[in-house]
């Protein structure tokens, strides 16, 4: 990864909020002046100064809101931060996921505001784990940069380089493996953001195979990766078919991680990798083409689960397939109408080349075969169809197990990184009928999110499997946070915790 950004140290703190030693301690307040446990510590040692600064400041306590403070007397940290949590529903209040990773974005920007490099967060008493959890990802949204490609505009480091976690006495046994899986995560959301944000002249399949040695030389994980020859062997003349029209050579890459008994069923990850898709012969329209970088963005996570395993070392089989290739446009280019045989032997007639996801995807699930998998998942900037029907926040998921799709989804809900079930019924299946082939690759307009995960269904016969389309919400297309969001990388690295 980028190797000039040293990556923020977190750890776990015990001393009482007014004696800690650090930089900036960090407090919640709800609405109307309520205190926290850790607020009522530092009240308490000022002598009530603290509740003296909120009335004059007329702290409201709503989520996402932070009052610095400076030198309250009694307090050995310099400063205080005060963080909204907003209504005290009751003695035992809990921050919802979504709020606790707003007040840790808003706690870290604050921070760095403040040219802070040490940073002590006191989260609420009841929920404290999950909360540090999510707290740890807003700190990741306040510091990570892009600036790869930004050339001289490139701004200095964030000054921020520790986070500590007080947590309260109760908070038990579960904080130091929580802190450590969230810490993964984030080092996995900011590994995939920075491949989607790479521009695609910059990350293309080749480079993305580099990056799959580079990443498990330092993570001891193991990888194959494959060439135009390799591929050619297997016989995956779907995947082939999308990279006629481009000059960028493609790549199939295996990773192996090995942390359960030999011969245990593993999880298997496949990512669609398209470093740029014009929509080949079928081109896509100008407006917003550049986003098209992004269509890499399920191989991007397969790469952040890769690294936060690595990290975690968790005791299960877990393999990560990426199929990565460009989607171009020249003489040699696949033509609507023209049929190829996949992995599989089922043939497809290409009606629309701007469909290559799936064609790419189709051989890399029966790839996938061969590992025998307790369970498969894709992952894949898919289609325009699933942004239309689930906006921004919620992921599309298919699945042929419900216990999988379960399981999915309340890792999700519990990372706020959410997932939408949609239905996956054969009913759909005539659409994609063909008088040239076995399949066509596109059905009409009407469900295209459906009838795409439908022709995926086709290929995954095998085992028991969950398509995860990620087109609305792997990455913001404009505005100030233009750019690669991590999702679902957080979501499925729970998923695999939640299978130990
Ligand atoms: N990569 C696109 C899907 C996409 C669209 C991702 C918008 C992110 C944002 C995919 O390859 C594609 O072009 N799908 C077509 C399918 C259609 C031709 C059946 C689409 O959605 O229009
Ligand atoms: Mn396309
Ligand atoms: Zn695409």
């Amino acid at each position: 990864m980028n190797a000039k950004r040293a990556m923020i140290d977190f750890s776990l703190k015990t001393d009482q909020p007014s004696n800690t030693k650090t930089d900036a301690v960090a407090v919640a307040v709800h609405e109307g002046l309520k205190l926290s446990w850790a607020a009522q510590d530092i009240d308490k040692n000022s002598k009530g100064a603290l509740t003296t600064a909120l009335k004059a400041a007329a702290f409201s306590g709503r989520c996402g809101t932070v009052l610095p403070l400076f030198n309250l007397a009694g307090v050995t940290a310099t400063r205080v931060l005060v963080y909204g949590a907003g209504e005290a529903k009751s003695e035992k209040a809990v921050l919802a996921a979504k709020d606790a990773r707003a007040s840790g974005k808003a706690l870290a920007g604050c921070a760095v505001d403040l040219s802070v490099s040490e940073l002590t967060i006191f989260p609420l008493g009841e929920g404290a784990v999950d909360a540090m959890q999510q707290m740890v990802m807003g700190v990741s949204d306040a510091t990570y940069r892009y600036d790869e490609t930004k050339g001289t505009s490139a701004k200095p480091k964030p000054s921020l380089k520790r986070v500590r976690f007080g947590m309260p006495d109760d908070a038990g046994k579960a904080a130091p493996a929580a802190l450590k899986a969230s810490v993964a995560t984030i080092h996995g959301m900011e590994y995939t953001k920075y491949l989607g944000n790479l521009p695609a002249n910059h990350c293309t399949p080749t480079r993305l195979g580099d990056e799959a040695k580079k990443l498990v030389k330092s993570h001891g994980l193991k990888v194959t990766v494959m060439d135009r020859k390799a591929i050619e062997k297997l016989g995956m003349g779907s995947f082939l078919s999308v990279t006629n029209g481009s000059d960028e050579p493609p790549r199939f890459i295996v990773f192996e991680y090995s942390g359960g008994k030999k011969g245990e069923a593993p999880t298997v990850f496949v990512g669609k990798g398209v470093t740029f898709d014009t929509g080949g012969i079928s081109i896509k329209p100008a407006p917003d083409m550049d986003h098209m970088k992004w269509d890499m963005s399920g191989a991007g996570t397969v790469f952040g689960v890769m690294k936060a395993v690595g990290e975690l070392k968790p005791k299960q089989n877990i393999v990560g397939l990426v199929v990565a290739c460009e989607n171009h446009i020249s003489g040699k280019a696949t033509k609507p109408g023209d049929v190829f045989t996949s992995m599989s032997g089922q043939t497809i007639e290409v009606l629309n080349t701007d469909a290559e996801g799936r064609l790419i995807l189709c051989d890399a699930l029966t790839y996938a075969e061969r590992f025998k998998p307790k369970a498969v998942i894709d992952i894949a900037t898919l289609t325009g169809a699933c942004v239309v029907a689930l906006g921004s926040h919620n992921a599309g998921l298919f699945s042929t197990s419900d216990k999988l799709a379960d399981a999915i989804i309340a890792s999700g809900k519990k990372m706020n990184d959410r997932f939408w079930r949609m239905p996956l019924e054969d009913d759909y299946q005539e659409a994609l009928n063909s008088n040239f082939a076995d399949m066509a690759n596109v059905a009409g307009r009407e469900g295209g999110a459906i009838t795409a995960a439908c022709f995926l269904w086709r290929f995954a016969k095998k085992y028991d499997w969950a398509h995860l389309d990620i087109a609305g919400v792997a990455y913001k297309g404009s505005g100030k946070e233009k750019g690669a969001s991590g999702r679902p990388v957080a979501a499925l690295v729970d998923y695999v915790l939640s299978n130990e």
